[in-house]
């Protein structure tokens, strides 16, 4: 069994775990190196050899005890044949969405597309040592629904084109091209699954419960069903985790910077807390680093918990940073 579902399964406390989100990316020099010739993001992500490679590169550099699949969370809406763009210091870029063309859309051709994904996945798992995990991803519906229709932008750009009622259906279909997208990759060789809504706090509170609530819980359900263990990730809602977590019931859930660590303790039940620590931390001292961590390390010690960080590292991150941050925790007693 991987180290990480000894935590989040069986739930062992002695057990340390550590990973962190964009552990593989532009804070590391021999990723942008790959980068630097590699000017089309999607196609690198579709490039099974090297996307498996920067998988690996943060594994080979430090103690970590799971690998996160090079991939995107836009590689879905990409599938579903919306052109994404990724322009420097802007973000991605999608094309206009056409309900019509997303109603086109057919298995075949989403797994088709997304079949270098699926490779990367099995080549990364040949190279990982077997106590490793190997973790798969996709955005919450939510979340890619706001790329989809630019609502992150220019708020007049795609908004008016989409109709209230489409939205649901838009939902309800994306959704299950997800839950393929996560068999596929457990398919693959997967062994855990982390599902990102990142933009979740945009949600107005009586609104969570059909955009955020609902489409996770099924999410949930589906890995359930797959027995894979999931860790959901519900960016920036504040006290409503304590919610999301009652209903959704993930097996683990990663909790951002805004949140107290004693309030998660105490609020969050029968799950297994990731992460917290703010990645702009990274950017300080060693003292404010470790002092820091250590907040999370001692709250957390006497319940399983996997230590990781509040939201991706920043691509200003010193790598050499990040190696005394892992080796605080592994020292830790
Ligand atoms: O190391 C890992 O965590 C695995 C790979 C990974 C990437 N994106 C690679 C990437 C993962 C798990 C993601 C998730 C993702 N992508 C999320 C959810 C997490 C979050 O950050 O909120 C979101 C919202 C996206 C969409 C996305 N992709 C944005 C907004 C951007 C541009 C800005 C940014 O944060 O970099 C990307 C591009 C992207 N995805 C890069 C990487 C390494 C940078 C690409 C580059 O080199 O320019």
């Amino acid at each position: 069994m991987t180290i990480l579902r000894k935590v989040l399964v069986n739930k062992q406390v002695s057990c340390k775990s550590v990973w962190f989100m964009r552990q593989a990316g532009r804070y590391l020099p021999e990723f942008r190196k790959i980068r630097s010739s590699n000017t089309n993001f999607i196609n690198l992500c579709l490039n099974s050899n090297l996307s498996s490679e920067i998988t690996m590169q943060p594994i080979h550099r430090y103690d970590l005890d799971a690998a996160i699949i090079f991939s995107d969370i836009l590689m879905v809406p990409y599938a579903l044949g919306q052109n994404v763009e990724f322009i420097k210091d802007e973000g991605p870029k999608l094309d206009k969405f056409s309900l019509e063309k997303f109603l086109d859309n057919n298995e075949k051709d989403f797994t088709d597309k997304l079949s270098p994904v699926y490779e990367a996945i099995s080549k990364t798992r040949s190279k990982l040592n077997k106590d490793k995990t190997l973790i798969s991803f996709i955005g919450a519906p939510w979340t890619l629904l706001i790329y989809m229709l630019s609502l992150n932008k220019d708020k007049s750009s795609n908004q008016g084109q989409v109709e209230k009622k489409d939205i649901t259906l838009i939902l309800q279909i994306l959704n299950n091209y997800l839950s393929l997208h996560i068999k596929n990759q457990i398919d693959a060789g997967a062994d855990i699954v982390q599902i990102f809504d990142s933009w979740s706090g945009l949600l107005e509170k009586q609104h969570l419960n059909k955009f955020c609530y609902e489409p996770n819980y099924k999410l949930v359900n589906f890995c359930r069903e797959k027995k894979i263990p999931v860790i959901c990730f519900p960016k920036g809602i504040n006290e409503n985790y304590k919610n999301f977590n009652n209903i959704v019931k993930p097996d683990g859930i990663n909790i951002d910077p805004m949140l107290e660590p004693n309030w998660c303790k105490k609020n969050l039940k029968n799950v297994v807390i990731q992460g917290g620590l703010d990645p702009k931390i990274l950017l300080k001292s060693e003292k404010e680093i470790t002092d820091a961590a250590t907040k999370y390390i001692e709250t957390f010690r006497d319940i399983p918990y996997i230590f990781n960080l509040g939201h991706g590292l920043l691509p200003e991150t010193d790598p050499d940073n990040v190696e005394k941050l892992i080796k605080h925790y592994r020292n830790f007693k």
